[in-house]
């Protein structure tokens, strides 16, 4: 592993710059990027070119406090600048080695309020996008301060799409996405992605969100985005006490959507791992569960004759595991507190004390007997004081008995997580922004893993705390349960470039049943079987479902040998092709092999695409195993023909996608030689 980090000069002035002198700029290390900082008119301002082309007009900086007006500035100084271009290691994910090859400025801007008079602004650009954080070092040790505004902007000029849904709608993050006119967005989730009419794409998100509300963007109807924070119940938007930094905010640029998604940025971004030794107590791997069978109505996760985590239940599926290979059995419903409306009970939950038909010790212990781990379940209705309270004994129990990862969910109304401190919640405020890392920390402490559903939008804390292993946060599987409407197939072409440019997402794939006796179009999976396969490969998680009921695996061992194959954990990751809201095409190098798997995934129409495999190594023979859509495949009538060829391949061969409507291809390349 290369580490270069050289200071190309660093510049320390006691007296700030004149304001005619006041603009300071730097370019990314291909020189793509370049960004200028200035004090104007009583503003501080950045503003971006990529090759000389507008990315971001002069934008507002900086926040603004309770108490105080909203700061004017007049200058800026204590300019500094470096480069750095280091590699770091992931202990597992989308790619091993990350490059992080950037350049830094970084000014002070001396604004009029006594809280803003020395505000640090550090920008970062890379040649695929840059960040911004501010540093409010000079506040007093011990002082509580408020923030009551982030005047952060984004002017884009020209003509953009946007991908987006409607921020603080109840469902969260759990909202098809729609396709407009940038300017016609009002208040966007990051990662808010945008195509332009000059080719270029960009995608606004933030990176290490820690102890700071989430922000979201307002547009202003012009094609600009201010940055709006989620509020305490009392409308302040951060709490703070001393000297702060914040998150950083960042913007991907590409001259495509492969660009987006192939940036590692939002990594960057992140401090260096904190667990080192957790390769040691985590591995990636798959899993089955208790748990589509609920979302289908077939058992309950209440208590009754539908019971669904009974240790008989749990023992079938850890035997179906062990025959198959899989790492765990995800167990939800085995706790007390299911019973009625457990969504508005979400205080009743108890953690520690299980359903009498479900016994943990002994269904442990059985797993373990078979190579089978447990996935542990903490479901809290948002209840979010209830669960704190009990969340050492919790682990503590979990972690007694070998489980290793735990799932934990937040169902509720967005903005009203119960007894939070002083009221009502929203679900990515302050509060809960703290409360997941929290439980992030002390689950490592127990060497557990997590991943949250209903949670906070990933920020890239995994390079930090990579025991926070996965997450939902966006519309998954369960909506082709109970949706209404489902998921339409071209959503899977939109989030590889929106909901998982922010990180590894649970989406739980792999539902074979697709048609479910008949059931209507829009209440049952929109896809082929080849997609469900390819979901594998396109949405990346180092721990990934088989979601499906055993018997229905059992029924389709040809398709299912697919699912068994693939890994959770990559050497590297390529987004081949792609158009958002048409079609994806993504490839992988399993970590530590030498095998790639690809996956291709198209929307409501069937097309047919070229896939050069220039990808691949030199010198190398591949057996292609190639799970297509069959003869007459589509996904409203069709959707199970599926057609399974093997052919040699090298990395010579251009390979004929031939994508069904709603269908996809999924392939594995096994090394020959
Ligand atoms: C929502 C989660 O996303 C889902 O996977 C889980 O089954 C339910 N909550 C119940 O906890
Ligand atoms: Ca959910």
């Amino acid at each position: 592993m290369k580490s270069k980090t050289f200071l190309l000069f660093g510049l320390s002035m006691s007296a700030i710059a004149s304001p005619a002198a006041a603009r300071e700029c730097t370019q990314s290390p291909g020189k793509l990027l370049e960004l200028c900082v200035s004090v104007e008119d009583g503003e501080a301002r950045y503003e971006v070119k990529r090759g000389g082309t507008v990315v971001i007009a002069p934008s507002r900086l900086g926040l603004a406090f309770a108490g105080e007006a909203d700061p004017r500035y007049s200058a800026l100084g204590n300019v500094k600048r470096s480069a750095s271009d280091t590699s770091w290691e992931q202990p597992w994910g989308e790619q091993r080695l990350i490059r992080d090859n950037h350049s830094e400025l970084k000014v002070t801007l001396a604004g009029d309020t006594p809280l803003s008079r020395a505000v640090g602004v550090t920008f970062r650009l890379f040649d695929d996008g840059f960040g911004f954080r501010y540093d409010y070092g000079a506040i007093a040790a011990g002082q509580a301060v408020a923030v009551a505004a982030d005047h952060s902007q984004f002017r884009t000029v020209g003509d953009w799409e946007a991908w987006w849904y409607e921020g603080l709608g109840q469902e969260r993050d759990e909202y098809l996405y729609k396709q407009t006119d940038a300017r016609r967005v009002t208040l966007a989730e990051t990662p808010l992605t945008l195509k332009g009419g000059n080719g270029l794409y960009l995608s606004f998100h933030e990176a290490a969100l820690v102890d700071f509300p989430s922000m979201l963007l307002q547009g202003n109807g012009a094609g600009s985005f201010n940055a709006w924070l989620m509020p305490w119940p009392d409308g302040t938007l951060a709490k703070k006490t001393g000297p702060f930094t914040t998150p950083w905010r960042t913007v991907l640029v590409g001259d495509s959507p492969a660009a987006l998604a192939d940036s590692r940025i939002t990594l960057n971004l992140n401090e260096p791992n904190m667990l080192p030794d957790v390769g040691k107590w985590f591995k990636p791997g798959k899993y089955v569960g208790v748990w589509w069978e609920m979302h289908l109505e077939k058992s309950t996760w209440g208590s009754g004759p539908k019971h669904g985590a009974t240790t008989a239940n749990v023992k079938r599926y850890i035997d179906f595991a062990a025959k198959y290979g899989f790492d765990g059995v995800l167990v939800e419903g085995w706790n007390k507190g299911w019973d009625g409306d457990w969504i508005a009970n979400g205080d009743k939950f108890s953690f520690t004390e299980a359903y009498p038909d479900f016994d943990l010790a002994a269904i442990a212990r059985y797993g373990k007997g078979k190579g089978v781990g447990l996935i542990g379940h903490h479901e809290t209705g948002g209840a979010i004081e209830n669960y704190a309270r009990q969340l050492d004994d919790a682990l503590k129990l979990y972690a007694d008995h070998g489980v290793a990862a735990i799932k934990t969910g937040y169902v509720r109304h967005s903005g009203t997580i119960v007894d939070g401190e002083g009221g009502l919640q929203w679900f990515a405020g302050q509060y809960a922004v703290r409360h997941h890392l929290d439980v992030v920390k002390r689950a490592a402490k127990h060497h557990i893993v997590i991943d949250t559903h209903e949670p906070v939008k990933d920020t890239g804390l995994r390079r930090t705390w990579p025991n926070w292993v996965s997450r939902e946060g966006a519309r998954g599987q369960e909506f082709n349960a109970w949706g209404n409407p489902t998921n339409p197939p071209e959503h899977m072409t939109i989030l590889p470039f929106t909901r998982m440019l922010a990180g590894p997402m649970d989406f739980t794939p792999g539902i074979f049943d697709i048609a479910r006796g008949g059931t209507e179009l829009t209440r049952r999976v929109q896809s082929t079987l080849a997609t469900q396969l390819a979901e594998y490969v396109v949405v990346y998680s180092p721990i990934q479902m088989a979601a499906d009921l055993p018997e229905n695996y059992e029924k389709r061992l040809d398709a299912f040998q697919f699912i068994r194959d693939v890994p959770a954990d990559w050497e590297t990751s390529k987004t081949l092709q792609g158009v958002i809201g048409d079609y994806v095409v993504i490839a992988r190098q399993e970590r530590g092999k030498g095998d790639w798997y690809l996956g291709a995934i198209t929307d409501e129409e069937a097309r047919t695409l070229q896939q050069s495999l220039r990808f691949l190594p030199a010198g190398k023979r591949f057996e292609a195993q190639i799970y297509a859509d069959g003869p007459g495949a589509d996904f409203r009538t069709n959707p199970d023909a599926l057609t399974i060829e093997k052919r040699i391949v090298t990395r010579s061969d251009t390979l004929r996608l031939a994508l069904a409507p709603g269908g996809g291809t999924a392939i594995r390349f096994r090394l020959l030689d």
